[in-house]
């Protein structure tokens, strides 16, 4: 059930150096990246800030990835659309943050990007199981959002499951991104779970070699593609 899937390399440019943003993206590029993650922190939902809008705006025209927008802000609902008429062509929403869920879900895809609901380490499966029939992925955080370079949380392993699980009994289209603290040495169990997109930021720009950090990754999931 769980091979011929599709596994994507996610890297988060949070961790890059956004001095030369440009040279990074290009270097995850060439390594095989499937999606470009775009952290967006307000500094309200989780205790730091990052880029918005005119920084993905940027991006779409600079990259041929897909831009995977991680709203971590209060009112995702007032921004979301805002995010795809940027250029994001995945938007994802924390649970916590958002009351209007459906509404949300239902801007984004309207706006021709994917929907995506996000869940905190302590936010359980369940919170989402109404949510997974009008979401396109659902991005379960490994770790506290706000940070990287963050330990990998293990109980997350267990939570995948329990989600892939759900999606399955359901027989729903909805894939599972997670984020927080994954390298080489837990790469492939978080595939095994049933994660299919994988975001990494300081196992890839953490690394001197970008390009090369990718491809390792890439590489140690081919069993599952
Ligand atoms: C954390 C962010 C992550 C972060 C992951 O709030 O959502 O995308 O960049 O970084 P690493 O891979 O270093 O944990
Ligand atoms: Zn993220």
């Amino acid at each position: 059930m769980l091979n011929h899937r599709s596994i994507e390399i996610a890297p988060s440019i949070l961790s890059a150096n956004f001095s030369c943003l440009g040279d990074q993206i290009q270097a995850v590029e060439r390594g095989g990246a499937g999606v470009l993650h775009v952290d967006v922190m307000d500094g309200h939902f989780v205790p730091n800030i990052t880029v918005g809008l005119p920084v993905v705006k940027s991006l779409a025209k600079f990259t041929r990835l897909p831009i995977d927008a991680h709203l971590m802000i209060t009112q995702p609902g007032v921004y979301a659309a805002q995010f795809v008429e940027a250029g994001a062509r995945m938007v994802s929403v924390h649970v916590e943050a958002d009351a209007h869920l459906h509404r949300t879900a239902m801007s984004i895809k309207a706006a021709g990007a994917q929907a995506g609901v996000v869940l905190n380490p302590a936010t359980p499966v369940i919170a989402i199981e109404e949510a997974l029939q009008f979401v396109d992925y659902v991005l379960v955080m490994s770790v506290n959002p706000g940070f990287g370079g963050q330990q990998f949380i293990p109980q997350t392993l267990d939570k995948v499951r329990r989600l892939r699980q759900m999606i399955v009994e359901r027989q729903l289209n909805v894939r599972i991104e997670i984020d927080g603290g994954v390298d080489r040495a837990n790469i492939e169990s978080v595939v095994a779970a049933g994660a299919e997109i994988i975001v990494a930021g300081s196992a890839i720009f953490g690394k001197p070699d970008a390009e090369a950090a990718v491809r390792e990754l890439r590489e140690a999931t081919v069993q599952w593609v």
